[in-house]
């Protein structure tokens, strides 16, 4: 690691979105809240960075903030009663999320965009490196990409964000990256940053997935940066300034990320993303399998 690089200690999480592919389910309650299989999609976010060593979480949160605090907060009502009860399991797994972390929440107030919920973190953050996690965006715990990404960070400083190849006509739904390759076959360098691209417009086939880490410089950026896409604070845009000019923030590198990622916020891929983790559980796996067989046996 080289000296001049503060360690990244903080990861901030944005779930203040209003989750209106999700609706009706997150009329009341955040999308991150859904459970995959038996935790809500949020604590996998946060397990992930803590993970990759970042203890300290910063959660933007929105309207419907309460579940989202309440899940990483002691319950002792609850804890005392499963106590009484002799039932460890079942208590430990209520303590799990409450001793994860180092939990700190703001208020976004108005969800003007992503990149207006990372700048809602800037007072908390300072003037470090930091990570963001979308709390939307679940990668499977078998395969670490924040981890990675940090050591990039360490070893270029600068930005670094996680890119995914995908197919030509899905390229329209992400934030899309023009790159240069480097010695390392994982790692490019980011030259330009489009959001949202149509097939033909789009610079490579390579999507921003929803984690990153980020030189504080992008704060400034994002102070200036007018709303773009959807009348949203895009946070691609600040991203491509960074990329244009490595003077300021130094330079923006990709983590290509081959594994597996689900956007649970997105209804298909959250089904997906049940039945794939509930398939490889050890304790409720081999039942769900059986019965997958038949109903697919059956059914398709
Ligand atoms: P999405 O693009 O998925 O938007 O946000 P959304 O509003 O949450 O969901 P849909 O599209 O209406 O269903 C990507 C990530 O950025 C966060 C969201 O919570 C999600 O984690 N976000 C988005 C904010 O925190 N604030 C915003 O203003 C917008």
């Amino acid at each position: 690691m080289t000296q001049s690089h503060p360690r990244i200690s903080k990861a901030v999480i944005p779930a203040a979105g209003l989750g209106t592919r999700f609706l009706p389910a997150t009329k009341a309650t955040p999308k991150e809240m859904l459970p995959v299989v038996d935790k809500p999609a949020i604590q996998y976010v946060v397990e992930e960075a803590v993970s990759a060593g970042l203890d300290d979480v910063l959660m933007i949160t929105g309207r419907n903030k309460r579940p989202l605090e309440d899940h990483f907060d002691r319950n002792y009502e609850l804890e005392s009663a499963l106590q009484k009860k002799g039932d460890a399991g079942r208590l430990a797994k209520v303590q799990e999320s409450s001793d994860l972390a180092t939990m700190h929440y703001v208020r976004q107030g108005d969800p003007k965009g992503l990149g207006h919920a990372v700048l809602c973190a800037a007072p908390h953050v300072g003037h470090e490196p930091f990570a963001v996690l979308l709390g939307d965006d679940l990668i499977d715990p078998r395969d670490p990409l924040l981890k990675r990404m940090v050591e990039v960070q360490e070893q270029h400083g600068g930005s670094v964000v996680a890119l995914m190849e995908v197919a030509p006509e899905q390229i329209h739904l992400y934030g899309c990256a023009a790159v240069d390759p480097t010695g390392d076959s994982d790692v490019v360098k980011v030259h330009d940053l489009v959001e949202k691209p149509s097939a033909a417009d789009a610079p490579s086939n390579y999507a921003i997935i929803g984690r990153y880490v980020l030189d504080p410089h992008i704060f400034d950026i994002l102070r200036k940066t007018e709303p773009g896409r959807g009348g949203e604070i895009q946070l691609t845009d600040a991203l491509q300034q960074l990329a244009a000019d490595e003077k300021v923030g130094g330079p923006v590198h990709g983590v290509v990320f081959k594994g597996r990622r689900y956007d649970t916020g997105d209804r298909g891929d959250y089904l997906r993303a049940i039945v794939r983790l509930a398939c490889e559980r050890e304790d409720l796996g081999p039942d769900f399998r059986t019965w997958l067989r038949s109903y697919v046996a059956e059914e398709m």
